[in-house]
């Protein structure tokens, strides 16, 4: 009885805006009876040009607010803070089981490869910390990695401007090495990207497959869930979401309910 009162604690899900809504989808899809709690850090985005330390304290920050909730898991459903700062968080909060976003990305692309060339796209922080061409490295040392920093898809895809005549020109201006080079796999390495990933597609062709971690990730939580033993066992579809913002509830709402597909109900603001 306790066990089942225990389990139904939510999960907290945090990104630094709408990206990370990507990944509560699939957890949704995946974990339909979860409760969930998500996190858009919308006062301080983008995190992708800022700084190690200043992402650890943002994301100290957020899991401390998420901590509030009583979560028995915390997923950082970023890729810059994921490459940044989890080793941090996982010292700061050793009772509570953190997973980032970039082993199950690595996972999907080493899946879907099969000449062994991959191309990895993400913030600044992302690419200049290695973060994922050193665990590709480390998997498989055959693996050649292409990297490139993106730092203008984020504010686009903030702006909802996914149908704009100027994102298929951004696009391009980033992505005509990465698409001339051999690679057959793209690792879309930022929670914002498969937002606009139909626009990525129509530029690079179908011969390059674009992979992204919101399904693995998703996945991944399900088996520690149940490693843990810590799965709601309540009735299917019983999860319910709550969205919790720094900056624009209203702005939040719309922009994610376009992305999302889906009602965004309740956001509240936080303020620091
Ligand atoms: N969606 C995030 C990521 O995966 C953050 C992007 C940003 O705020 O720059 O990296």
């Amino acid at each position: 009885m306790s066990n089942k009162v225990n389990n139904s604690r939510p999960i907290g899900i945090f990104d630094s805006g709408v990206g990370g809504l990507t990944v509560l989808k699939s957890i949704k899809e995946i974990l339909p009876n979860e409760n969930l709690i998500y996190f858009g850090d919308t006062a301080r985005n983008p995190y992708g040009p800022r700084s190690k330390s200043t992402i650890e304290k943002y994301s100290e920050d957020i899991c401390n607010f998420l901590m509030s909730f009583d979560v028995k898991f915390i997923v950082i459903a970023c890729n810059t803070a994921s490459s940044f700062a989890i080793d941090f968080l996982q010292k700061q909060f050793p009772d509570t089981p953190i997973m980032g976003v970039i082993v199950p990305g690595v996972q999907a692309a080493i899946e879907s490869t099969k000449n062994d060339k991959i191309g990895v796209i993400g913030t600044v922080g992302t690419i200049q910390s290695g973060a994922y061409t050193k665990r590709l490295k480390n998997i498989n040392n055959k693996i050649v990695s292409f990297s490139q920093s993106c730092p203008l898809f984020v504010p686009v895809i903030e702006e909802a401007w996914m149908e704009h005549k100027i994102t298929p020109m951004i696009i391009e201006e980033y992505l005509v090495d990465i698409k001339n080079s051999d690679i057959d796999t793209l690792i879309l390495g930022c929670t914002h990207y498969p937002i606009i990933k139909k626009q990525i597609q129509d530029f690079v062709g179908n011969s390059i497959n674009l992979v992204d971690s919101a399904d693995t990730t998703a996945m991944s939580l399900k088996n520690e869930l149940s490693k843990l033993n810590i799965e709601n066992s309540e009735d299917k579809n019983s999860g319910n979401i709550r969205f919790y913002v720094s900056n624009e509830p209203e702005r939040f709402k719309l922009t994610g309910e376009h992305l999302f597909k889906h009602e965004i109900n309740n956001v509240q603001l936080v303020v620091w």
